[in-house]
């Protein structure tokens, strides 16, 4: 088992990471608090999963909730059902809520955590790739709104990351194949040593090698860690995380949260901010073709839903929290393993670039 930290003082967690993580009893009670604790996971992987950490803390008040899956569920009404339970257990200040499942079920339960009695302590099982590289980790909470993708949340740290890669074994490929999306942004936008080590072990990942996979996991959360660590809030570096997401998030607004998975969506977003990159001159085409090529050998979308022209796409990333006093902000990379968050872009280039797809 490798360990690492988020570093935020007060309020720092480690990140476990290992195989068997779920069927290690002592560890679980020892990083999840409280007498009273609620799983919130889902309808797919309660069945799977959760009768393991249901077993581990049977010598607590332990209750599961098992929520409707999907992305089109990440709203106020399932927030919603979570509160009703809490309530209806009779659940305190004192109580933990543990997330078993994806990035939907981290990111509802997570916001249930911050604003239930104005705040319980909760702990991240993630057991989808995505959720164990990226959103598992940092304290971004919350919900979509049918006008806009996380539009309502809060800023709020778990008590621990437990992530068992052995879960991984029973994830769709489908949704393997989103969740590297969200790894081959770390390398194009932050990290080129990463980069260079994912084309040559990108194809193990999707094999679900397992040490692969551990590396991946492992990296892209030292990665993460650091960046919160130094912009938890994210008033600077933590944006950088975003490459990609701006164009992704409003293809999932547009779609109704429902054809596109997430990383799917980011993954059409990475070339498609790559393209506005090279178009301004701040990357060559060869690195431009870095990113087509590990998109493409995802297996993920390379061009945004054809029914979506650039009108669509500016109106929806006007929301986009990153827009700053109404200027559209974009993250771009500079080169291979680097990137920025700017508005200092053609806006000529960005539209034709989107209505040429
Ligand atoms: P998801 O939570 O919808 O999970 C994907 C699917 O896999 C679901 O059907 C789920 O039930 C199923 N599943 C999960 N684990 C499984 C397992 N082990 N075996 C079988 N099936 C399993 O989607 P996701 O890709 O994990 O997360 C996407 C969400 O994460 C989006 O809402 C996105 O906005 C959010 N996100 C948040 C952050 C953050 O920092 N908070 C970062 C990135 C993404
Ligand atoms: N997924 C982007 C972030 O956590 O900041």
């Amino acid at each position: 088992m490798n360990t690492l930290n988020v570093e935020l003082g007060e309020r720092s967690y480690p990140i476990l990471i290992g195989t068997g993580l779920l069927h290690d009893a002592d560890l679980l009670k020892k990083h999840i608090p409280g007498k009273q604790v609620l799983i919130v996971s889902n309808e797919t992987v309660a069945p799977l999963h959760a009768k393991a950490l249901l077993d581990a803390l049977d010598d607590r008040q332990v209750h599961l909730i098992s929520l409707p899956d999907g992305e089109k569920f990440k709203n106020l009404d399932t927030l919603n059902l979570i509160f009703t339970r809490l309530l209806e257990l009779g659940f305190d200040r004192s109580c933990t809520l543990v997330a078993l499942g994806g990035g939907v079920v981290g990111d509802v339960c997570g916001y249930a955590a911050a604003s239930y009695q104005r705040g319980v302590k909760f702990v991240q099982v993630p057991t989808t790739l995505l959720a164990q590289v990226d959103s598992s980790v940092g304290g971004k909470t919350g919900i979509n709104h049918p006008m806009g993708k996380n539009m309502i949340g809060a800023f709020y740290q778990p008590q621990a990351v437990l992530i068992d890669i052995e879960t991984l074994d029973t994830l769709p490929e489908r949704e393997l194949k989103a969740g590297v999306g969200e790894v081959i942004k770390y390398g194009l936008g932050l990290d080129l040593e990463f980069l260079n080590w994912l084309e040559n072990n990108v194809d193990a990942i999707l094999g679900r090698d397992r040490d692969a996979l551990a590396h991946a996991i492992e990296q892209s959360c030292a990665i993460k860690a650091r960046v919160v660590a130094n912009d938890e809030r994210e008033s600077g570096q933590r944006a950088l995380l975003n490459l990609g997401h701006t164009y992704g998030h409003a293809i999932e607004t547009h779609t109704g949260y429902s054809s596109w998975l997430h990383g799917e969506a980011v993954g059409a977003g990475l070339v498609m901010a790559s393209d506005l990159a090279l178009a301004e001159g701040m990357i060559d085409k060869v690195t431009a073709d870095r990113c087509r090529d590990l998109v493409l050998r995802c297996g993920l979308p390379v061009a945004p839903p054809e029914d979506m022209n650039s009108e669509r796409f500016l109106a929806l990333m006007a929301r986009d929290k990153k827009t700053l006093d109404n200027n559209l902000r974009l993250v771009l990379m500079t080169g291979a393993g680097q990137s920025v968050c700017t508005s200092n872009f053609s806006s000529k280039n960005l539209t034709q670039l989107i209505d040429n797809y």
